[in-house]
């Protein structure tokens, strides 16, 4: 939709034109999968696609909530601002006044609110957190809270945990918040310093594959997977002091391994400790211009994410490894919090047509679902649009 369609819908849902739009993106992340919330690195771009949120000051005491992909429709009181509902969209946005709340922002203006995404639902590309940071952006604007973009990943990160009751790290609403056009973002995930990186593919395109897979990374399987790293990380402060799994190097990592007792936990911090060690390389290939090796650890991190952090999956394995096979493909790789959602691989322009035919018709016989293809194009951050 245009932003001119977003206004109309706006005039026919609260009858009145809105004073402002604004835009998040979702992410694609190239590399560094699972290591955010272990303080290592990351290297997400934000796409072109996302979440909108457009706005009008109401005068009765309450923020009211409309989407254009979801029926539910809510108007909240100031004192309701705070409280998680049991199950609907609009805790996503609701995190964020709550968060804004808690920094002692207070809320005595009411606003019609509505939003609209584009990013796929479910597919591992951050919709969530587009819309966590579109809020977020909104509000500080709004109330001229005074937040930086680094504060307002922050408030997205905390309203999806405290109200999705996801405890995920910073990368999807850092990305969201700071992503710039035709850039990836190195980002250290303890520190939040970050370099932004020009993405210049000569000849190559990152093409995004979405399996359509109806197994969703659920909350359980994620929150599961960062209790065991924390684990990890208790059984070796036994015989080093340790906050995170990232500040091991590879060879640390060796020498002290065998003090994680619990099998599941060691095959987990091992995944961490390659992950940051690849994510590091891979931005050093990046900026020699070696898409060889790029592609190589991009190939790394899946075989790692499927084996010992097992959060792939039958559709994520079989989308990779058909596009390992086709000429052209540099590297290819699950993305996201994994088990659903998409692949993102570097591939050669003159491959592109091959690469939707072979791989769509080889997962399709192989999984049964039809998957989707989208050629990524690499976006600026959360911003106000009119
Ligand atoms: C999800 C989380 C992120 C990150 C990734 C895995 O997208 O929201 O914080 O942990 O999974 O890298």
């Amino acid at each position: 939709m245009t932003v001119s369609e977003l206004k109309s819908a706006f005039q026919s849902a609260y009858g009145k034109p809105a004073e402002a739009v604004y835009f998040s993106p979702g992410r694609v992340n190239l590399i560094g999968e699972h290591t955010d919330y272990n303080g290592g690195s990351v290297f997400p771009c934000a796409l072109s696609f996302g979440a909108y949120l457009l706005l009008a000051k109401n005068d009765k005491n309450e923020v009211s909530f409309k989407s254009l992909n979801q029926p539910e429709v809510l108007s909240l009181p100031f004192d309701r601002l705070t409280q998680r509902l049991e199950k609907s969209w609009v805790n996503y946005p609701l995190g964020v006044f709550a968060q804004f709340i808690k920094r002692g922002v207070s809320i005595k203006q009411g606003y019609d609110i509505l939003i609209w995404g584009d990013v796929p639902n479910g597919a591992g590309l951050s919709s969530s957190a587009a819309l966590e940071v579109v809020t977020a952006y909104a509000l500080n604007d709004q109330l001229g809270s005074g937040f930086n973009r680094s504060e307002l990943a922050r408030i997205g990160q905390k309203a999806e945990h405290e109200f999705a009751l996801v405890n995920c790290g910073i990368m999807d609403q850092f990305a969201s918040a700071n992503g710039k056009k035709d850039h990836a973002i190195h980002l250290n995930c303890d520190t939040l310093d970050f370099e932004l990186v020009p993405v210049k593919l000569e000849g190559v395109k990152i093409l995004i594959s979405n399996t359509h897979s109806p197994h969703k990374l659920d909350s359980g399987a994620y929150n599961e997977r960062v209790a065991q790293c924390k684990k990890a990380v208790e059984q070796l402060n036994k015989v080093r002091p340790l906050k995170f799994l990232a500040e091991l190097t590879e060879e640390e990592f060796r020498k002290i391994e065998s003090a994680i007792t619990d099998p599941v936990a060691h095959k987990r911090a091992r995944h961490v400790v390659g992950e940051v060690q690849r994510t590091k390389d891979a931005v050093k290939a990046l900026k020699a211009g070696n898409l060889k090796k790029f592609g190589e650890l991009m190939n790394a991190s899946h075989v790692s994410l499927r084996d010992d952090y097992e959060v792939t999956g039958p559709e994520l394995d079989a989308m990779a490894e058909e596009a390992w096979k086709i000429d052209g493909v540099i590297g290819s790789r699950m993305t996201g919090g994994g088990f659903g959602g998409c692949t993102v691989s570097l591939v050669k322009d003159e491959a592109i047509d091959n690469f939707i035919k072979q791989v769509g018709e080889a997962y399709e016989r192989r999984i049964g679902i039809k998957p989707e293809f989208y050629v990524a194009e690499i976006g600026d951050g959360a911003s106000k649009l009119a």
